[in-house]
């Protein structure tokens, strides 16, 4: 898409509010409790899928208690728009090894879940203690692999949404709540 059109009635295209900032904070505070009941003091590295996923791993690493070490890596699998490509490309990995860590994935949103699967796989064969996954929202009725989050703050109807990490074209990751994307 280009960046005229991407930019034409930039706001309007912020259909509506489907998540509030109050909301997103109490799920998340809930969250926290709920990873630090699971690892009881074991220490943690939090793997965030960037660049989706950078504001909620930001609020999620606040909202734990067990020691906890942090990292990223990079994953694209929507070029441009709202299409996917379907295809998913690891282009920054970790910067540590995993081995034998207690490893949780914080990502924005498990639409078709290629991407997750693909970076689970690649995961799992470094050996890691244990690997579980907590993403911010889940689309499961745009699922094409069977995956399922360990914890899920929130589930959406089928809808584009933006805000929160999320973007549209590399717009609209800035906005504080999650909208729904659309003319
Ligand atoms: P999946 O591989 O289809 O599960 O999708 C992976 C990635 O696509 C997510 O991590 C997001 O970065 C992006 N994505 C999926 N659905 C949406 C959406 O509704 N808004 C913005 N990005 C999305
Ligand atoms: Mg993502």
């Amino acid at each position: 898409m280009n960046q005229e059109l991407q930019l034409e009635n930039y706001e309007k295209k912020i259909k509506r509010v489907i998540i509030s900032e109050e909301e997103i904070r109490a799920a998340i505070k809930k969250a926290g409790k709920t990873i630090d009941a699971i690892y009881d003091g074991r220490p943690i590295v939090l793997v965030s899928i960037l660049k989706g996923a950078f504001v909620f791993m930001s609020d999620i690493c606040r909202a734990v208690s067990v020691p906890c070490e942090i990292a990223f890596m990079c994953a694209k699998s929507y070029y441009t728009g709202t299409q996917s490509s379907g295809v998913v490309r690891i282009t920054m990995d970790l910067d540590r090894d995993i081995k034998d860590c207690h490893v949780v994935i914080v990502e924005d949103i498990i639409d078709t879940g290629r991407t997750l699967n693909d970076i689970i796989k690649v995961l799992k064969s470094r050996n890691p203690a244990s690997l579980r996954v907590v993403t911010l929202l889940d689309k499961p009725s745009r699922r094409v692999v069977d995956l399922k989050a360990d914890l899920s703050l929130f589930t959406i109807p089928d809808l584009f949404v933006i805000g929160y990490g999320l973007d549209c074209g590399e717009y609209y990751r800035n906005l504080p709540y999650i909208a729904e994307y659309g003319e």
